[in-house]
């Protein structure tokens, strides 16, 4: 079989961006391509560099000095077919597709947080155009998840599709647990082991996991819902007593930053905040290295699962170079849908579903604690699961850590009750709450006791 690409001339690739993610792709396309040559079909060359700090790239820029231009001469560049966004940021990447589009040159980008805002007016201008936009790294790096929904389940009908696609929170909830140490002190760690940026605040507070979540649900479900709709919540309040606690319950349960959505009778209702997880669960054993993605549909019910490395240079370029060659091959095609479906506009809706929660309190010791707190329980129609004070120092009185799980109630009604509860004089913190992932837990201990006692009366 012949592996000669069968187009005679190369297609010009320009890549904004040399850091992480951009220096593996300009190493790999600078270097010996054939292996993305041959599955497109044509050579690929790389034609051009941008970056505010060409000398920062050292030898190779001293070797090839030639490759590095101004943003608007590879813009304004006739011969440069395909323009490669790995910058980040807002303005100028923004600037650069745009420009890119409107000169017919097709992008690749792996901006998450500029493409889950604007992909509608950016797919549009490239469908007007008649041109590529492909961006597969902007979520979960290295996993090819987007590809796969966009070609490879068009026989089913998604219904579920939750993920930790956050690794700076994976990370640091992994220490928390792994070294019993608070979040904060964790937070450090990550810095220092560049798991989390200088400024980490769309990691911890779940921008980053919702921003992403917004691009996997139009290509899930075919909708485009906001970040802004989605309901976001971080780990900052997740405390190590919480990890612990977790770890302690019946079964195991460990805590993850999951991004979810499903769709319910016809809605989609969709969320980011920490879980509860089975600890022995595919989602629970995620390492903190990993990202992951389950998804479940129709004729997949137990679920497909995706796991693989959510960042760094080199799987992150894996998946900006599987977009380049797919738009190097399908590239006469002009337009083609990232998304392998038609995506419409769409709306999140509140979750009224009941669900199954697990409160922290921390309290000053006094008489009547309980009594005033389930009162307030009682009056919100919330049934206690569980209720659990650990043994105590005397120097604890002031600071005591106190532990409930409630049975099925939608999160308001829990929130109010909360409300009220954090307005009496016994807290000595805010209380929080988090969900478990599976509602069905206690009742299917339930079951079981009851299936169990079904055998012994009929043995
Ligand atoms: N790193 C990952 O693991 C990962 C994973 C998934 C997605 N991504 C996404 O991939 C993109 C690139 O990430 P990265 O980690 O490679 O970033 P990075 O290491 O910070 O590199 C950014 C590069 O862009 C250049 N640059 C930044 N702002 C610029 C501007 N205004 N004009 C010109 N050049 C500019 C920088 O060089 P100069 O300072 O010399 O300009 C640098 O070469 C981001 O959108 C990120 O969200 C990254």
């Amino acid at each position: 079989m012949s592996t000669t690409p069968s187009s005679e001339k190369p297609f010009n690739i320009a890549v904004l961006g040399q850091g992480a993610v951009g220096s593996e792709v300009i190493t790999t396309l600078h270097g010996d391509a054939s292996h993305l040559e041959e599955r497109a079909g044509r050579s690929l060359r790389l034609a051009a560099i941008f970056r505010r700090q060409p000398e920062l790239a050292g030898t190779f820029y001293e070797a090839n000095p030639e490759l590095y231009r101004s943003l608007d001469a590879i813009l304004d560049d006739p011969d440069i077919d395909l323009v490669c966004e790995l910058m980040g940021g807002m303005d100028t990447a923004r600037r650069a597709i745009e420009g890119a589009l409107a000169r017919g040159k097709h992008v690749v980008s792996a901006n998450k947080k500029l493409l889950a805002y604007s992909w509608p007016e950016l797919l549009a201008q490239a469908e007007k155009q008649d041109v590529q936009m492909r961006f597969e790294a902007a979520v979960a790096g290295g996993i090819p998840i987007l590809n796969s929904m966009a070609s490879g389940t068009h026989g089913e009908r998604m219904h579920e599709m939750r993920g930790v696609i956050n690794g700076t929170t994976n990370y640091i909830l992994t220490q928390m647990e792994g070294k019993h140490l608070e979040y904060g002190q964790c937070l450090q760690m990550a810095k220092q082991a560049k798991y989390a940026e200088s400024d980490p605040s769309d990691d911890i507070l779940g921008r980053d996991a919702c921003q992403k979540l917004s691009l996997l649900i139009a290509y899930a479900f075919g909708k485009h819902i906001s970040p802004d709709q989605i309901p976001t919540t971080g780990i900052v309040d997740v405390a190590l007593k919480d990890i612990e606690h977790a770890g302690s319950m019946n079964p195991p349960m460990r805590v993850k930053l999951v991004a979810r959505a499903e769709v319910v009778d016809g809605q989609i209702i969709a969320r980011v905040g920490p879980e509860l997880v089975l600890a022995s669960s595919p989602i629970g054993q995620i390492p903190a290295n990993l990202n992951a993605i389950e998804l479940r549909s129709d004729l997949n019910a137990k679920g497909n699962f995706f796991q693989g490395e959510g960042a760094g240079g080199k799987p992150t370029a894996a998946s900006v170079l599987s977009d380049i060659v797919n738009i190097a091959r399908t590239s006469e095609q002009g337009y083609v849908s990232p998304f392998g479906r038609p995506v419409q506009e769409g709306h999140n809706q509140p979750d009224k579903r009941p669900h199954t929660f697990y409160v922290r309190f921390v309290i000053h010791d006094a008489v009547g604690v309980v009594h005033d707190m389930t009162a307030v329980l009682k009056r919100h129609g919330i049934n206690l699961n569980s209720i659990v004070q650990l043994p105590y120092a005397e120097k604890m009185l002031d600071n005591l850590p106190f532990f409930i799980t409630v049975e099925d109630t939608d999160e308001a009604t829990l929130q109010r009750a909360l409300g009220e509860i954090a307005a009496l004089p016994f807290n000595a913190e805010t209380p929080q709450y988090i969900r478990f992932e599976r509602d069905d837990l206690w009742r299917k201990k339930e079951d079981d006791r009851g299936a169990a006692q079904d055998e012994a009366e009929t043995a």
